[in-house]
């Protein structure tokens, strides 16, 4: 089954096509995929502008549409399904996803389904021939969330913890904006942060010894005074790059250790990690190195299938789609959306490997 996933919830315009098909142990199914990055559009503003977005997801759309047709050397009628983000984002980004993924569905004669932004997240490490076996913990770490959820199987998630403020890459882009890096601040800490020294300064790890949940709001009165007290603003490069590397490691070192506490209390011993920040090469290292003292695995989509993308909404609607569930000819966003509401779907919890 060849899936178009169609991903416009903030300022990404993401296409792809999945075929179940082509999965193999050399191949995780995709066919082709483009990508279109508002950054450039919303950066005068400071932050991403609504009605900005949902104007510029319309301009694109269609040409993104057949630029992906003509890289996958396929027609519009080899389509077998449409997949679209339904919510949780933008209602007005939302909406140009839905109504071209569903009014294209109903003139192609295939079914469309609508897409929880947060599962295609979650599920995008389960792309490829060997995937991990349910269940497993999600960490789940993008610009807006950050969660640990043990997942049970598509559609069983119960949240065990998750930031009461700030996300994990909101933290990463306001610290890169107070260290006049540009927007998203996640990469480019990670690369300022490549000649740093991790254990230059001290920073605090946010209610490392309670329970499950996340705070990340305190750490930017941290870091505006450790720009301040070292004026690594503007300056020497050396004490900006340990900024940054010691940001990351203080960030990083938080979510590990949040997630070797939620496997032992779960008692699992499998971690997924998924969501913008996943693409972290030091919270990958880092994780590696603390899974392995308890005997457990971590599991990670490659790096361009962790920020926003087409790919991971098709993966995500076609397991869907794959397990008899369908939608009518109506079409609605949920701009916010809990993702324990959706509905399980029967079975796999043991089938998917
Ligand atoms: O999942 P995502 O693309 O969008 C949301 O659904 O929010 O995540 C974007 C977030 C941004 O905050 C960005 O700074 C962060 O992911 N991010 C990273 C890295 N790449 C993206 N954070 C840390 N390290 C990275 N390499
Ligand atoms: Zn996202």
């Amino acid at each position: 089954m060849k899936v178009l996933g169609l991903e416009t919830s903030c300022d990404e315009t993401g296409l792809a096509i999945f075929d179940s098909e082509q999965i193999s142990d050399k191949n995780n199914g995709l066919v082709g995929q483009v990508l279109y990055s508002q950054i450039a559009l919303h950066a005068t503003y400071g932050g991403v502008v609504p009605e900005l977005a949902s104007r510029d997801h319309i301009r694109k759309l269609v040409p993104l549409f057949n630029e992906l047709l003509t890289q996958c050397n396929l027609t519009k009628q080899d389509i077998d399904a449409i997949a679209f983000t339904r919510g949780p984002g933008l209602v007005g980004a939302l909406m140009t996803g839905a109504l071209f993924g569903r009014s294209l569905g109903y003139a192609l004669g295939v079914p469309a389904i609508g897409v929880h932004h947060m599962e295609g997240h979650l599920l995008a490490p389960l792309m490829g021939a060997q995937p991990p076996k349910f269940p497993f913990v999600c960490l789940l770490v993008s610009g807006g969330h950050t969660q640990l959820v043990a997942t049970h199987g598509i559609g069983q998630y119960e949240v065990l913890g998750e930031s009461i403020d700030d996300a994990a890459g909101e933290c990463f882009d306001k610290a890169a904006k107070m260290l006049k890096l540009p927007y998203p601040g996640g990469p480019n800490i990670a690369e300022l942060a490549k000649n740093g020294n991790p254990n230059a300064y001290v920073l605090p790890r946010p209610m490392l010894h309670k329970g499950l949940d996340f705070s990340f709001s305190g750490m930017k009165t941290a870091i505006h005074n450790l720009i301040k007290d070292t004026d690594g603003s503007d300056n020497d490069p050396e004490v900006r790059a340990d900024i940054a590397a010691s940001f990351q490691h203080a960030v990083v070192d938080t979510l590990v250790k949040k997630c070797v506490k939620a496997l032992q209390q779960v008692k699992m011993n499998r971690l997924v990690i998924a969501g913008g920040v996943s693409a972290n090469l030091h919270l990958r290292e880092q994780l590696a190195l603390a899974l392995e003292k308890i005997n457990a695995s971590v599991h990670y989509a490659p790096p361009a299938l962790c920020t926003d993308n087409g790919a991971m909404i098709a993966f995500a609607g076609y397991q869907r789609l794959q397990a008899g569930q369908t939608e009518g000819l109506s079409v609605s966003c949920v701009p916010r959306w809990d993702m324990t509401e959706l509905p399980p779907l029967k079975g796999t919890s043991t089938c998917n490997g």
